[in-house]
């Protein structure tokens, strides 16, 4: 028998700090209008003291579980650029806190596009039979690596996590998530990064400069190879599913910016309609942006069950990646 994945639950949560841009224009030589007219955001939420990426994903990882009406699942898959520790990976601690001692649990890095990969990375450990239920989950405190004298980081970004439980299913039954296309290119480490903290500046390749602890982007360079790749990734699942861009209901992507979807709904020929936005409202919380996205709609009642979505990311790495899914019979919380 052929084993394919399904969505089975969804969940998300966001910390209960709201940033408005007029906070942040209080302190930086930014504008509300600013931010508004280039990025499409008009708040965004950071973490409280005390509260780390797992507490996050835990919370979300939790309702994620409950929306599929498990207690346990098979494994723990854990996108974040912002683990607790660089060492160890925190997908054991997000287990260990959701009860799941004992799991299989790690770390998928790909920054903004971290939750494609690891949908991808779960939807292949039940395809090979290694788990009947994953957990996966996206989650970023980002306000943790954001230079806050750094105005073209710190107004984008915001802390949050989403997650999905994926179950094994019979291809012959539908719905499948999948196929997947997934790229990068490391000739562009350099435009999305946090230089210091690795082997590079342990081992002194180059001498530390102020700054390098902070999280880093080429804004306008990113934008122009974050439309061309999602577009082209995009385009290669769709062909690869026998799908066209006239049967997407909703395109659903990695929420860099508000221009980044318009343009890239364009290429693909998708209404505006039918995207997906909710950045306006909690900014580019890379890793955590698809499933956050997908469950705010899910939870407004957007989704009917078989719609068919388009998911596509776009980061550092440079990374891409892209996907299909039908959208299962969930009930809603
Ligand atoms: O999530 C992972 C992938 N990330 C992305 O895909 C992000 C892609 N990039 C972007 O979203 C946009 O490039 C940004 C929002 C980061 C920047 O928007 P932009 O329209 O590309 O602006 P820019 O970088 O070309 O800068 C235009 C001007 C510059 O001033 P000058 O040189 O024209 O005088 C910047 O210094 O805007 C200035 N600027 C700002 N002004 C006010 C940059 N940041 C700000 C700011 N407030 N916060």
């Amino acid at each position: 028998m052929t084993r394919s994945a399904v969505l089975a639950g969804i969940g998300s949560f966001l910390p209960s700090r709201r940033v408005t841009n007029e906070h942040l224009t209080a302190r930086l030589d930014t504008s509300d209008e600013w931010i508004r007219t280039r990025t499409g955001i008009r708040q965004r939420y950071f973490a409280e003291p005390g509260t780390t990426t797992s507490d996050l994903a835990a919370e979300a990882g939790a309702r994620a579980m409950k929306s599929a009406g498990l207690a346990e699942v098979d494994a723990v898959v854990l996108a974040t650029t912002t683990p607790d520790r660089p060492c160890p990976a925190t997908a054991p601690t997000v287990a260990a806190k959701l009860g799941l001692v004992g799991c299989p649990a790690f770390d998928v890095q790909a920054v903004c596009t971290g939750f494609v990969y690891a949908l991808a990375t779960a939807c292949g450990l039940l395809a090979a039979g290694g788990a009947d239920t994953v957990l996966v989950i996206g989650a970023e405190m980002f306000s943790t690596i954001l230079n806050p004298a750094d105005r073209t980081t710190s107004v984008i970004f915001g802390d949050g996590a989403g997650a999905m439980v994926v179950r094994a299913a019979r291809a012959a039954d539908g719905g499948a998530i999948g196929p997947f296309d997934l790229g990068s290119d490391g000739t562009g480490a350099d435009l999305i990064t946090v230089r210091a903290g690795g082997a590079e500046q342990r081992r002194g390749r180059s001498a530390p400069t102020a700054g390098d602890e902070y999280f880093s982007m080429a804004g306008r360079e990113v934008f122009r190879q974050a439309v061309e790749h999602m577009a082209a990734s995009a385009r290669a699942v769709l062909s690869r599913a026998g799908w066209q861009a006239g049967d997407i209901d909703w395109l659903a992507c990695h929420q860099a910016n508000l221009r980044i979807l318009v343009r890239l709904a364009d290429v693909l020929g998708i209404p505006e309609a039918r995207v997906l936005a909710n950045i306006a409202a909690v900014g580019n919380t890379s890793a955590a942006s698809i499933p956050l996205v997908l469950d705010q709609a899910h939870q407004a009642g957007r989704f009917q069950a078989g719609d068919r979505l388009l998911l596509s990311a776009f980061g550092g790495g440079l990374t891409w990646g892209s996907t299909v899914l039908t959208w299962p019979d969930l009930t809603r919380p």
